[in-house]
């Protein structure tokens, strides 16, 4: 062969190269259209007449390979519209900064929270009060502190009044000195108590809700002026199992905050490395609609937490799905990284206040 001889090689498109693996794998399709997204190639497949879409689901590994995939594809027919999509990610999720998300938040949003960046690049945030209490599970060093001190952050900003439980002792020390952190607890007694305090203040609030004739802190406060208005009160656990299998009691009282929190502007959020039934029980499950899973150890903890498979093949840390109500199926999130807490906190600073001299000599 002369040197000066050039070897073509025929690479096609990426639709071909699809339509072509499918073929190799016997199965036929009619056409296969691509729609480039920010971190995702999304395909859709119009199967021939009498090819069935399962079949599709057991190759999906095997087309992550020939199309060098950077995580386990995803699969799914979309009924109305005759096709199977597979979603193919081409390379990591950036974690968003965390002002990104922060000033994105919609200003009629009640408890905004953060969670970060999707997998078409949209920044997500979620109104807590919506939910209103919400799950995180994942397996040690998946991301679960730093999510929490992203939703932390989120609530300072809002004003929101927060009730941190943190049995390692170590996450929210760094937030002592904020007014609006009225508590940071670290052992299953003293959560017991702080969950029973907010439970009077829910309490008291749905008297004074039912005096001036209002069925939510939201109408009361579009009523009343904005000095006298109900701040979100939010409830932070770190490690759930940790507190829960020391005092099962603790539960009873947490659910019945997590019941009727909503209309009071209550909410809770649990994060827990173990996603056992143990620790999450049907009744905390019943009572908390939203769900985030970072990466988990087994398809059976994904199920604990999602009711499905597939939080086991996140690949990145801070990587999750999350679900609610609204959704069919959950969302691919990548949460922000506040490396800093104290500069994260120096940035948001309208919102956020010191506590004083005899605030902190009283706490
Ligand atoms: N969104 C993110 N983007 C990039 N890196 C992250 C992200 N979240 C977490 N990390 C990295 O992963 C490390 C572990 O995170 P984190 O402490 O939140 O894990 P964890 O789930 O709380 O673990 P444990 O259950 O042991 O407490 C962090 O120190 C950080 O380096
Ligand atoms: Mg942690």
């Amino acid at each position: 062969m002369k040197t000066s001889e050039v070897i073509e090689i025929f690479e096609p498109n990426k639709e071909e190269k699809l339509f072509r693996l499918l073929k190799s794998f016997g199965i036929k399709a009619n056409s296969v259209k691509l729609n480039k997204k920010r971190f995702f190639d999304i395909y859709d497949v119009k199967l021939a007449n009498g090819v069935r879409s399962s079949r599709l689901d057991r190759v999906l590994v095997d087309i992550g390979m020939a199309m060098s995939s950077y995580s386990h594809p995803n699969g799914h027919p979309i009924m109305k519209d005759g096709i199977y999509r597979i979603e193919i990610q081409r390379e990591e999720i950036e974690p968003p900064l965390f002002g990104q998300v922060y000033n994105s938040f919609a200003k009629n949003h009640y408890a905004p929270i953060a969670l970060g960046i999707d997998s078409l690049g949209e920044l997500l945030s979620i109104d807590l009060n919506d939910l209103p209490n919400l799950l995180v599970g994942g397996t040690t060093g998946s991301g679960k502190s730093v999510l929490l001190h992203s939703f932390v952050l989120s609530l300072i900003g809002s004003d929101a009044l927060l009730y941190l439980i943190d049995p390692k002792m170590v996450e929210f020390g760094v937030y002592s000195d904020f007014s609006s952190v009225k508590s940071i607890v670290n052992s299953a007694e003293d959560a017991g108590l702080v969950i029973e305090e907010v439970r009077l203040i829910m309490e008291s609030r749905f008297s004074i809700l039912h005096k001036a004739g209002c069925r939510s802190v939201i109408e009361y406060n579009k009523r009343i002026s904005s000095r006298s208005r109900m701040q979100p009160i939010v409830i932070i656990v770190d490690e759930w199992a940790d507190i829960v299998l020391q005092d099962k009691d603790v539960q009873k009282t947490l659910c019945l905050v997590a019941q009727k929190g909503r209309a009071a502007g209550v909410s809770i959020i649990l994060a827990t490395q173990r996603p056992s039934c143990r620790v999450i029980s049907g009744l905390i499950k019943s009572n908390f609609s939203g769900r985030i899973a970072l990466k988990v150890a087994s398809a059976v903890d994904s199920r604990v937490i999602l009711d499905r498979g597939g939080a086991e093949k996140i690949t990145d840390v801070g990587t999750g799905l999350y679900l609610d109500g609204t959704l069919s199926k959950p969302k691919l999130f990548r949460a922000p990284f506040a490396k800093d807490v104290q500069r994260e906190l120096s940035q948001i600073k309208p919102a956020v206040k010191k506590k004083s001299f005899w605030d902190r000599l009283l706490s």
